[in-house]
């Protein structure tokens, strides 16, 4: 098929396109490189053998949106661009809420135009909030408390009123748990603007001592040993998690949302020694008070990816870290 990934250059849309390529399909890359490095695509294309066509452009600019459509006869959109900062987006709010739902809306103005209904949506773990029950099913409450889930909820809202409004729309909103790990050749991986927020980029820094130690985050919360607990799951998982829901919005109309995830939590402590074992060194860390706004401990129902979409994940702990270690590796030569 042909398919449109939005933002294919960033961290989990250029491990989709490796996955999709390597299917047989023809995949068409639009990104604005606001979080990513053109270098990128050279990667992409060395891992798939294959050349792709590659626009700079804005998801927002709609006219743009449709002559890439019809250029490239697309059938189907993954739509990864997006801003993903919690701590920026409470800063920035508007700048979050024109580039996650204004892109959204752009984005699909483009595709009524261009006739396309087939679309796969990046969604996030954070729409649901401080969790009532885990693990975490669909059907939990949804209440993000930063702007940035706000936008990811507003944009499945959207998306779900489409296609009460034309019933022909096919729309799977996937809400990613942890996301870390790297391609297996090592080209291609997770590369953090600046000081890195998340776990993996952090340790990764830590470990070729471009920072000096990793700060753990607390360490007397109510989990197996007081450091949070979260559902980690390898980006090549997540992007084999695409493949399968390109198949389900060929065949199944109306709008789904489904949680990609292991159902499998674990504490910075375990994440910290499977990596230690991944890079053969150990990693300092200091323990520091809790960071404001991190949950304890969630983690995702994972049962109905499954059921619908016929996928779980594979890849346990060690080769997430194993890969993300090779990536950094290569990274710093
Ligand atoms: P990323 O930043 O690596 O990739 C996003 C890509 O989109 C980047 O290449 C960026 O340049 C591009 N982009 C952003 N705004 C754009 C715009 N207006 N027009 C065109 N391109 C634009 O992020 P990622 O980790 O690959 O995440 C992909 C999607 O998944 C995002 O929507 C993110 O919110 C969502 N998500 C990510 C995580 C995570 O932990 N990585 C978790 C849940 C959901
Ligand atoms: N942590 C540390 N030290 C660090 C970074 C993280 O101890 O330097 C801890 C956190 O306290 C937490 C765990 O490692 O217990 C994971 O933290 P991350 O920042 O890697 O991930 P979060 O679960 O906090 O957030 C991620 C994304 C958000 C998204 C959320 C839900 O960064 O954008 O998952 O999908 F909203």
């Amino acid at each position: 098929m042909n398919i449109l990934l939005t933002g294919g250059l960033g961290f989990i849309g250029s491990h989709t396109a490796v996955v999709l390529s390597q299917q047989g399909h023809q995949v068409t890359i639009l990104d604005n490189l606001c979080n990513s490095q053109i270098g990128v695509l050279a990667n992409l294309e060395k891992i798939t053998n294959q050349k792709l066509p590659f626009y700079e452009a804005d998801v927002r600019d709609t006219q743009m949106l449709c002559k890439v459509l019809s250029e490239n006869q697309i059938e189907v959109v993954i739509h990864f661009a997006g801003l993903k900062s919690v701590s920026e987006s409470a800063q920035d709010p508007l700048k979050y809420y024109d580039n996650n739902v204004g892109g959204t809306i752009g984005l699909i103005e483009a595709m009524q135009v261009q006739k396309i209904n087939k679309l796969i949506f990046s969604s996030s773990a954070t729409v649901y909030g401080i969790p009532h029950y885990l693990p975490c099913d669909e059907d939990h409450p949804l209440a993000p408390i930063n702007t940035y889930g706000k936008t990811k909820l507003q944009a499945e809202e959207i998306m779900r009123d489409l296609v009460v409004s034309d019933p022909a729309w096919s729309i799977v909103a996937l809400r990613y748990f942890n996301p870390i790990g790297a391609h297996e050749s090592g080209l291609l991986g997770e590369v953090p603007n600046g000081v890195p927020n998340n776990l993996m980029p952090y340790v990764c820094q830590v470990a070729i001592g471009k920072l000096p130690h990793l700060n753990v985050f607390g360490d007397d919360y109510e989990t197996k040993d007081g450091t949070g607990e979260r559902d980690y799951i390898h980006v090549m998982d997540l992007a084999e998690g695409h493949l399968a829901a390109l198949n389900y919005v060929n065949h199944c109309p109306g709008f789904e949302v489904i949680n990609l995830g292991t159902g499998i939590p674990c504490s910075v402590y375990e994440v910290i020694a499977a990596f230690e074992k991944s890079a053969r060194r150990t990693i300092a860390k200091k323990v520091q008070p809790r960071r404001s706004g991190d949950l304890p401990i969630y983690f995702a129902k994972a049962d109905k990816a499954k059921q619908l979409l016929g996928w779980s994940a594979k890849r346990d702990l060690q080769t997430m870290c194993d890969s993300s270690w090779k990536f950094q590796e290569n990274l710093s030569k």
